[in-house]
């Protein structure tokens, strides 16, 4: 608005002057500070546009409430198989999940794997820190056999393996987008190694990186600005927008309770033009919650009743 208001004293000043042949530098000079000031305003009225492409190009138009919200299979389809290995991906792939969630870590030797915890212990056969343990080492773990007997033997897939297979989707006409939380703190220069690895299989356009921790979601702008971000929350600032807004997030992502607490919480975020995006739903009731809200997607532990549930709506 001031630098509106700023061309129009200017526009003012060019009408006179105009009048006077004597002084055509000047002239020159203001029209060019008119076009300059009506382009920077136009570009900053654009620029919440911008961000709203960005979030519909990946999530799909912003829903208003009762629309049906887009559905992420949590670590994969992991009530089906082990969580976060590919069989649990190819599962919520053939169930029809249109998108993935998943969880990164870097190995001691720098290679990006999906693990949820911190260690190991849980879910292989191992023990110790991700971070402290070699790649050679992670992939000889069963990744399986603690979840069911059928799964004996599945490995820790890397992040690489994940791109690759979406990167073959992502040419035929059914692409799969994936959620990527990058775990823990991660400096620009290991969110680059994530980045890097999105450009090699031209993905950009298909995946967001998000994080619970906002310097590690400026690392990933200072990484690769072009890769979509959105900041993980569980409680929403009294200012979600301002907050997101600082890291350049294209949606936030947050917990039921958090929507419920505040009835126009979502309502706010999309006017800014950012999507809102709740974990993790398993219940007909939350479900249902979130869609009244207007919610852009869900992520859940149970994505074939979870699609089932919004057909029969
Ligand atoms: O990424 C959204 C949700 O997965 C965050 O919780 O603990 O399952 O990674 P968590
Ligand atoms: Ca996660």
């Amino acid at each position: 608005m001031a630098l509106l208001a700023f061309a129009g004293r200017t526009n003012r000043k060019q009408s006179a002057l105009t009048s006077n042949p004597s002084r055509p530098w000047i002239v020159r000079r203001s029209t060019a500070v008119i076009l300059l000031a009506a382009f920077a305003s136009a570009a900053l009225v654009l620029s919440p546009d911008l961000s709203s492409v960005r979030a519909s190009s990946l999530f799909g138009v912003i829903r208003s409430p009762g629309d049906a919200a887009f559905v992420a299979s949590h670590r994969g389809d992991r009530k089906v198989a082990p969580e976060n290995t590919l069989p649990a991906f190819e599962s919520a792939i053939r169930a029809g999940a249109r998108f993935i969630e998943t969880d990164v870590q870097l190995t001691s030797d720098g290679i990006p794997v999906l693990m949820h915890d911190r260690t190991v212990d849980r879910t292989t056969n191992g023990t110790g820190r991700v971070s402290d343990l070699e790649l050679s080492v992670l992939e000889r773990l069963d990744a399986g056999s603690w979840f069911s007997p059928e799964f004996a033997g599945t490995r820790i897939p890397t992040l690489e393996q994940l791109l690759s297979r979406l990167g073959e989707l992502a040419a035929t006409a059914q692409p799969v987008r994936a959620l990527i939380e990058l775990k823990g703190y991660w400096s620009a220069e290991e969110a680059g190694i994530v980045t890097a690895m999105i450009q090699q299989f031209e993905l950009s356009g298909l995946v967001v990186l998000m994080s619970f921790d906002p310097v590690t979601l400026d690392n990933a702008r200072i990484a690769d600005e072009s890769i979509p971000r959105a900041i993980l929350i569980k409680e929403l600032p009294s200012d979600p927008v301002g907050y997101a807004e600082l890291y350049g997030a294209i949606a936030i992502i947050t917990s039921a309770d958090a929507i419920a607490a505040d009835r126009w919480a979502v309502d706010r975020i999309h006017r800014s033009g950012m999507a809102v995006l709740v974990y993790t739903l398993n219940s007909k009731s939350s479900w249902n919650q979130a869609i009244s809200l207007g919610v852009d997607g869900i992520i859940t532990d149970r994505p074939s009743p979870l699609m089932n549930w919004m057909a029969d709506r």
